[in-house]
């Protein structure tokens, strides 16, 4: 159970420095091996190739990733700028670095020298960590109730996309901490996990933390969706987000619009969960919201490629890499790769956060879960 299991990210103070050390989720679900980061290149490369992902805790890695540049004397300012724009989806990573860089820059300006604006810097990373696992609870409570009402009688069938549970989290997740609530409820009868091509988070580490957890759970080729829909199979969709705009429309996985027109279509429920620092009212609509472009090979040879480094953008390696990866495509195939995807507030039943749940999903709702928000 998640309880002892190896922890997704956490700082250590070793004798011969402090690091922040990952569960290596690129090696998912076939090792459990960590990563130790000792500087902030390293946890940006890490962050570019997806050894740590999913937008809460990101945003848990970019405050660890400015608190280790403090107390290790790196230029703290850089720091929090090459994390914060290590990937630009996700709003929790430019969160987390700068609410650390806040603190240590508060502390200095308090005059208590270096060493204590490093420790402040600490213990605010700490703060947010804490704070994430919390988030994670409230989540849960809100998701499971609400999913209470929207499928009533119990013994749901419920499709998600990606991975959003205890490796995204300080805690237990987002949409899926709400699927284990109902699981230990026993109210889940069937847990749908889309592969997520082409990094297949659903299908390496869903599927894996659903097995952790003894739900019963399939997992499809994403392009099986519709014809599952078609069956009467699905009760729900729940997923996760990484950026929340003013305006309700929520980027995610690519492959989450398609789940949503198909769930408008069918009649069915689509709810997303994350906690309000995943909500960027700085960005007005889904259209300003940046989508990641990744490279290339990702698509034309899987996530057994090379991963990528911070400088690989799109195009960052040609289709059919020479033995880097199983060839999908032909050698020179170009792909469209976007990382990410933006569903509109129309097909979106409910936003349910650590702050309670706006339903339908306006823009005075969204305000309103921000306006009652412990988020600094
Ligand atoms: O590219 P990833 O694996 O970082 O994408 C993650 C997702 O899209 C998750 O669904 C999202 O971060 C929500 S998890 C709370």
């Amino acid at each position: 159970m998640a309880e002892e299991c190896v922890p997704v990210i956490r700082y250590e103070e070793l004798p011969e420095g402090p690091v922040v050390v990952l569960l290596d989720q690129t090696r998912l679900p076939a090792e459990e091996a960590e990563l130790v980061c000792t500087d902030v290149p390293a946890l940006v490369d890490a962050i570019c190739s997806l050894a740590v992902r999913g937008a809460p805790v990101l945003g848990i890695a970019g405050g660890y990733g400015v608190a280790l540049a403090a107390a290790r004397g790196f230029d703290v300012a850089d720091a929090a700028e090459q994390l914060a724009h290590a990937r630009p989806t996700a709003v929790n990573l430019a969160y987390g670095a700068r609410r650390v860089e806040a603190a240590y820059r508060e502390a200095l300006g308090a005059g208590r020298g270096e060493a204590h604006a490093a420790a402040q810097a600490l213990a605010e990373a700490r703060a947010l960590h804490r704070e994430d696992a919390e988030a994670s609870d409230r989540m849960a409570e809100h998701g499971s109730a609400l999913l209470a009402e929207l499928v009533p009688g119990g013994g749901m069938r419920v499709l998600t996309h990606c991975n959003t549970g205890r490796l995204v989290s300080g805690g237990s997740g987002t949409a899926l901490a709400v699927l284990k609530a109902v699981h230990r409820a026993g109210e889940l009868r069937r847990l749908w996990v889309g592969e997520t091509r082409p990094l297949l988070q659903g299908a390496r580490l869903t599927a894996y933390e659903a097995a952790e957890e003894g739900m019963a759970y399939s997992v499809l080729a994403d392009g099986a969706a519709g014809s599952l829909f078609a069956a009467g199979e699905v009760d729900a969709v729940v997923v996760g987000a990484d950026r929340i705009a003013a305006d309700g429309s929520v980027a995610n996985k690519v492959g989450t619009y398609s789940l949503a027109v198909l769930a408008g279509h069918h009649g069915v429920p689509f709810v997303v969960v994350a906690p309000v620092t995943t909500i960027d009212l700085d960005t007005a609509s889904g259209s300003e919201i940046e989508v990641e472009q990744r490279a290339v090979y990702e698509v034309t040879e899987g996530p057994w490629a090379r991963p990528l480094g911070p400088g690989a953008g799109p195009g960052g390696g040609p289709g059919g890499g020479p033995g880097l990866g199983p060839a999908l495509a032909p050698v020179g195939a170009h792909a469209y790769n976007p990382a990410f995807d933006v569903t509109p507030s129309a097909l979106v039943t409910a936003v349910v956060t650590d702050e309670g749940v706006a339903s339908p999903v306006t823009p005075e709702g969204i305000a309103e879960l921000c306006s009652t928000s412990r988020m600094r």
